[in-house]
């Protein structure tokens, strides 16, 4: 790297920090003081967004050019409307994680996490308000894993079993590109329930089958599946936890069958910094969650019997997905 390199790295860095804590600030200031909430009732000028929410009108309209920009509001023709983000952000994920971020510090002087999301007791509660939201999250990457499957080519007719499918985003979306292909999510009553509501407004519902209860214990069968699915669930599991999963997994697919894992693994660049978050986070608000190298995944596969695995990025947002696809060895 020459000197011009550097300077230009530092450049960067420089002003990605600041455009990072200005968003923030910005995003902040229009939640705090109603300006997101004033426009849910519909499109409006800065002087009515102003006037309802009692603020001075020329910050205001400088406010919301920075969050058109930043993407929660759009404009057209001087009137300001939500953009389709405002409806995520007003829901479990409005505060943008500060209830863990703001616990940073404490667990950084004692190592002792948060909340405990991963204790079984609180697992069904906790994920029943943010299953949707991850489907929402997860949907370009989950049409990108389906063509990186080659479902309905290289890859149909498939039985597929997701564990921990949550809305069952993937399997769904991998059997939205094939007619052939069934699906079976393992997860909590209630949240196998609203898998079968996406199942229902994908037009899936005839070839859709809910498996309730705690996936360490359901009968998945013997040899009754092609693929199983296991989506953002590694990360929640010890590594025993995974091995465990997976031996009782092999048993369940078929001759020729395989697995695909997927979940953060970081390796594109763009998601560097969002991975790096994101293993952070999982520290701060969970007992054991963590994000395992694919290296250890690899081993975990081999462990419960799987041949050797691929491990393949999803190249579509978040930028830190990425498939383990092993087979399940004869
Ligand atoms: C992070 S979510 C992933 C959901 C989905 N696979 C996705 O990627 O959108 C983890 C899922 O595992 C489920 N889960 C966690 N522990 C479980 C357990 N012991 N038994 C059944 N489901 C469990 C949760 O209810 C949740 O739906």
């Amino acid at each position: 790297m020459n000197a011009n390199d550097t300077q230009l790295g530092a450049l960067h860095a420089y002003f990605q920090l600041m455009n990072m804590n200005g968003a923030a600030r910005i995003y902040r200031a229009a939640q705090e003081l109603g300006v997101h909430d004033a426009l849910r009732v519909g499109a409006a000028s800065s002087a009515e967004v102003a006037e309802a929410c009692g603020l001075q009108e020329h910050p205001v309209a400088l406010l919301l050019d920075g969050l058109c920009a930043l993407g929660t509001v759009t404009s057209a023709a001087g009137r300001y409307s939500l953009a389709p983000v405002a409806d995520f952000l007003s829901g479990n994920y409005r505060n943008l994680g500060d209830e863990y971020w703001d616990f940073l510090p404490t667990f950084l002087r004692t190592g002792t996490p948060l909340a405990r999301m991963d204790s079984t007791d609180q697992s069904e509660a906790q994920y029943v308000q943010q299953v949707s939201a991850l489907a929402w999250m997860m949907a370009p990457a989950a049409e990108a894993f389906a063509g990186l499957l080659g479902m309905g080519t290289a890859r149909k007719s498939l039985r597929i079993l997701d564990v921990g499918g949550g809305s069952g985003i993937w399997s769904l979306t991998c059997a939205r590109h094939d007619a052939g292909t069934t699906v079976t999510v393992s997860d909590w009553p209630a949240i196998v329930d609203i898998a079968a509501g996406f199942a229902r407004r994908m037009a899936l519902s005839d070839r859709f089958t809910a498996l309730p209860g705690n996936y360490h214990e359901t009968d998945f069968g013997t040899g009754e599946f092609d693929l199983a699915i296991v989506a953002n669930v590694t990360h929640i599991e010890t590594p025993e936890g995974n091995v465990n999963l997976f031996r009782r997994i092999h048993d369940a697919l078929g001759p020729g069958g395989e697995i695909a894992i997927v979940d953060v693994i970081p390796a594109q660049p763009e998601g560097r910094l969002s991975a790096s978050l994101y293993a952070l986070g999982l520290g701060l608000r969970t007992e054991s969650g963590q994000v395992h190298s694919a290296a250890a995944l690899r081993q975990y596969l081999a462990q419960a019997g799987f041949g050797h695995a691929v491990v393949e990025p999803i190249l579509a947002p978040p930028f830190t997905m990425g498939a383990v696809i092993a087979s399940r060895g004869e």
